[in-house]
């Protein structure tokens, strides 16, 4: 099928809640993507941040097929090898302090999780979230997303969340009361625009969540597994939540979320306290596992920060960038001019970019396997860019 005719289908029978490119993904191999006419697009968006170790990596096809051969899926009511050793593999890279994984699908369905964790865990019911987060679109995560317009039309949520300044700890202490069971963030503002805050501020608001006994919960649905330089974000500063939510890239492009939780809050959950029929199912497994493989064998985490720093160093000069944020290979570029306009252009030069809450902001969330000869046509292509 051609593009028109993937296109005219797609739009005639798929919901239209997608804003999509003007291109149709035919194949993927490793840092690029070819469309229907097999031109070749640099991914810097690794579709949505998911192609973490790259498009089809060889490793992950590998395990997911000869796992398929052998089962395709059974639920948590048995025992599988591959989850298991999944799951000792994940707890592995995770910090010390966690020590217990539950699998989920998604993004979204992993912070329901850890909310309703926290909530049961302290007995209290308000979460404390932050100003411009997004934690994904079911009621529960999206109660606690205050970006954009995503609330908009679907009130009454959840009402126990509290909005504070992200980075801010006096709004956070301003925020806590008596009925808080936990704060949520995302420790990089993603959406937003890619937005870190100081080192301290991390520190502190773990010394309050341990000294109030409330619930520190990291989404790190974008920053997990090396994103940023670090298997997780709090490695390098040495914060650790108390849980963390995990999904995107970390099943090497099969859907999974994994929540990660410390030993004092994993011993009080009591079997039929909370499931999800596919969570830790053996493809899925499967290809976590390679993932985590792959990174390791690479070092892929060290290879995120040194094309980070590279990204940074080469954008520094071009006319139409004003500034550059982020961490490793989660980049927010902010833009003399509006980040769609650039996106599109860069479109017609073969480079897949995101755009984000801010206007004039552009993402980039490309694999991890990101080489800086990879990124040479970029750099040219920003240079030649008309404001
Ligand atoms: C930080 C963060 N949390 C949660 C989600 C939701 O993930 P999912 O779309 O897999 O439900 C996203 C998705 O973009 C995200 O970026």
């Amino acid at each position: 099928m051609n593009f028109e005719e993937i296109k005219n289908m797609e739009d005639q029978y798929q919901l239209n809640t997608y804003k999509k490119l003007p291109l149709a993904v035919e194949r993927g191999e490793g840092v690029y993507v070819y469309d229907t006419n097999n031109k070749k697009y640099l991914d810097l968006y690794g579709g949505h941040a998911v192609a973490l170790i790259g498009h089809s990596h060889p490793r992950v096809v590998n395990a997911i097929s000869e796992q398929a051969k052998r089962l395709i899926f059974y639920s948590n009511v048995v025992y599988l090898e591959i989850r298991a050793k999944a799951s000792k593999a994940i707890i592995n890279v995770a910090p010390s302090d966690m020590t217990k994984v539950f699998f989920c699908n998604s993004g979204t369905e992993a912070n329901e999780t850890a909310m309703k964790i926290a909530r049961k865990f302290t007995g209290k019911q308000t979460i404390i979230a932050m100003k411009n987060s997004f934690h994904g679109r079911t009621i529960g995560s999206l109660s606690a997303t205050s970006l954009g317009n995503y609330r908009k039309q679907f009130s009454p949520l959840i009402e126990a969340f509290k909005f504070v300044q992200f980075g801010n700890i006096n709004e956070i202490e301003s925020a806590l009361d008596d009925d808080t069971a936990g704060v949520i963030l995302e420790p990089i503002q993603s959406m937003a625009g890619v937005e870190i805050a100081d080192e301290q501020y991390y520190k502190t608001l773990r010394d309050i969540c341990t000294d109030r006994g409330i619930v520190l919960i990291f989404d790190e649905v974008q920053t997990a597994f090396g994103r940023t330089g670090s298997w997780f974000f709090g490695d390098k500063i040495g914060v650790i939540p108390d849980i963390i939510t995990t999904a995107k890239g970390i099943g090497g492009g099969i859907p999974i979320g994994a929540v990660l939780i410390n030993e004092d809050i994993s011993k009080t959950i009591k079997q039929g306290e909370h499931g999800s029929t596919f969570g830790g199912g053996p493809i899925a497994a499967a290809a976590l596992l390679a993932n985590i493989e792959v990174i390791r064998e690479n070092n892929l985490v060290y290879n995120a920060e040194k094309v980070g720093n590279y990204i940074f160093d080469n954008l520094k000069d071009i006319p139409v960038v004003k500034d550059v944020k982020g961490r490793g290979l989660l980049i927010g570029i902010e833009l003399n001019d509006d980040a769609v306009k650039v996106r599109d252009f860069l479109i017609g030069r073969g480079i897949i970019t995101g755009t984000s809450a801010k206007k004039n902001t552009l993402r980039l969330l490309p694999p991890i396997t990101l080489k800086e000869n990879d990124l040479r046509i970029f750099f040219e292509s920003l240079k030649e860019y008309k404001m």
